[in-house]
């Protein structure tokens, strides 16, 4: 008899992500049932701690009954070590052996879990970890972590890199080790509710699909705003920016999602082959259709220059507006506006698909309170997960004034009493059962930095100077001056 035992080691198990993302994820699928039997937890870090020390130190992010946090805790262990460097010679030569002792400890766990049964041992290592020692920590795993009985997947999350070179770098470095169908690397964006939803809402509804083009689209904007600066985690942004840390990854996976065709099918690959052919399609962005900002003290806080793990008189962007264009037959000429910001005035993100304007519009001289209003489809990600139509209709009353008004599905209203899991949680899922849907191939990563590459060099290069915006604000203004130069026009909430 077999029995299946997991094993998730989540390496850099002492670090924020971990603490904040990882392990209350696979607590989560715990507590609702979508863990396999037999799963262990395995942390692994350089410090010094105990299993009843880590478990201690994750106890308070995990959030549910009391009784289910104790027996996920019981399955969670530590294990110390470290993460070896980048010449594999000297990882095996040294005494005792890097990872030497993590592979012994999840062979012993899952004889453990076997309970006397022969073992089918699947193994999963989550790197909540630096990216520059990806290629030790890999090559050492390969070394002395693979499953000899069963599959062992590599969870990676960005950055990929700094750019088009240093991610194929990275890449090609990783991939020798590993095949593709073994590397998971995740971008939490697309294990959200409503970027999920995009492909069932576009394919399989018969009343959007004949809008969705440049006839009857003006322009599409994906916007993310947070209202919140680095708080502390300057010293990682300002290496990056905001276009490395939101605009290259999650907005430009959720343009992909609104722009592809439809897919063949429902497969992973399907649907990534045409996620790829829209980066394929789109120029590498021009720094005329760049706005970027960096926050300054505001009502909301202080400047980003004050976070003490930033370095003084950097020139990071906080704030970017880039637009972008798919150059193919659906898309051409239709801007695609992507907005990031921290320290901004509110908490959200949101894709929004405004239509052009009524054809011999019988009500040209009646504009919705002096200004014309366009229909817009709007997905809101969070706060508050939604989807709605913008469209005018007429004010109620004896007049004949218009109103601009919504259809909408506030998704806490519909569907009350269905919590919306958490993104890593479903990621983790789809991961445990090999589902590569929601991952980033290595192709799409490619393509995503070749647009964004020779922008970020010139702004690295101090191309381009980032305008203050105060801490709270809507951002700076060149932004807005940007967005409107693409014709978009604001629409009035009623
Ligand atoms: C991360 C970024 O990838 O996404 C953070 O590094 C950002 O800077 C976060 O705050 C936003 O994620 P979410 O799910 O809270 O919108």
């Amino acid at each position: 008899d077999e029995h299946n035992v997991l094993t998730v080691t989540v390496l850099g198990c002492t670090g924020d992500l971990a603490k904040k993302k990882t392990y209350p994820a696979l607590f989560a699928l715990f507590l609702h049932e979508h863990m396999p039997p037999r799963t262990v937890v395995l942390g692994y870090a350089r410090s010094p701690m105990t299993d009843e020390s880590l478990r201690d130190k994750i106890r308070p992010a995990l959030k549910g009954p009391k009784d289910k946090v104790e027996t996920f805790l019981a399955s969670c262990f530590f294990q110390q070590g470290e993460y070896g460097s980048d010449d594999p010679e000297e990882n095996a030569e040294s005494d005792p052996p890097v990872f030497g002792a993590l592979g012994d400890r999840v062979a012993a766990l899952e004889d453990s879990r076997g309970g006397g049964f022969r073992v089918t041992g699947h193994r999963i290592f989550y790197l909540a970890l630096p990216p520059s020692v990806y290629p030790p920590v890999c090559a050492n795993i390969k070394r002395a972590c693979m499953s000899p009985t069963g599959w062992t997947r590599i969870v990676v999350e960005k950055p990929f890199g700094k750019d088009l070179q240093s991610s194929e770098e990275l890449s090609a470095g990783i991939s020798k080790l590993f095949t593709e169908s073994q590397l998971y690397r995740i971008d939490h964006y697309l294990g959200k509710e409503l970027t999920q939803n995009l492909v069932v809402m576009r394919f399989a509804n018969r009343f959007l699909a004949p809008l969705w083009n440049r006839d009857n689209i003006a322009n599409v904007q994906i916007l993310f705003k947070e209202p919140f600066g680095t708080q502390g985690r300057g010293g990682y942004f300002d290496q990056y920016g905001i276009i490395r840390d939101i605009i290259q990854n999650h907005l430009l996976q959720l343009l992909c999602l609104v722009a592809m065709e439809k897919p063949c099918s429902l497969s992973p690959d399907d649907i990534r082959d045409e996620k790829l052919k829209v980066l394929r399609c789109i120029e590498p962005v021009s720094t005329d259709n760049v706005a970027l900002g960096q926050y300054t003290n505001g009502p909301g806080g202080e400047a980003y220059l004050d976070d003490a793990t930033v370095p003084a008189g950097s020139k990071a962007p906080t704030f970017a507006l880039c637009v972008l264009y798919v150059g193919n037959e659906r898309w051409d000429g239709v801007p695609f506006i992507i907005k990031a910001g921290k320290a901004l005035n509110e908490h959200k993100c949101e894709i929004r698909v405004q239509l052009k304007d009524v054809p011999g519009d019988l009500f040209a001289e009646q504009k919705v309170r002096g200004r014309q209003a366009r229909n817009e489809f709007v997905v809101r990600l969070q706060p508050d997960p939604a989807i709605y139509m913008k469209m005018t209709v007429k004010e109620p009353g004896l007049g004949m004034e218009l109103a601009q008004s919504e259809l909408e599905l506030l998704y806490t209203q519909k569907y009350e009493s269905t919590p919306i899991p958490e993104a890593y949680e479903r990621l983790i899922l789809d991961c445990i059962n090999g589902d590569q849907q929601h991952f980033v191939r290595r192709d799409e990563l490619v393509a995503a930095w070749k647009i964004f590459t020779p922008l970020l060099k010139y702004i690295d290069a101090g191309g381009m100077n980032p305008e203050l915006y105060p801490y709270g604000s809507r951002g700076p203004v060149n932004a807005d001056k940007l967005r409107e130069k693409t014709g978009h026009v604001l629409n009035l909430t009623a």
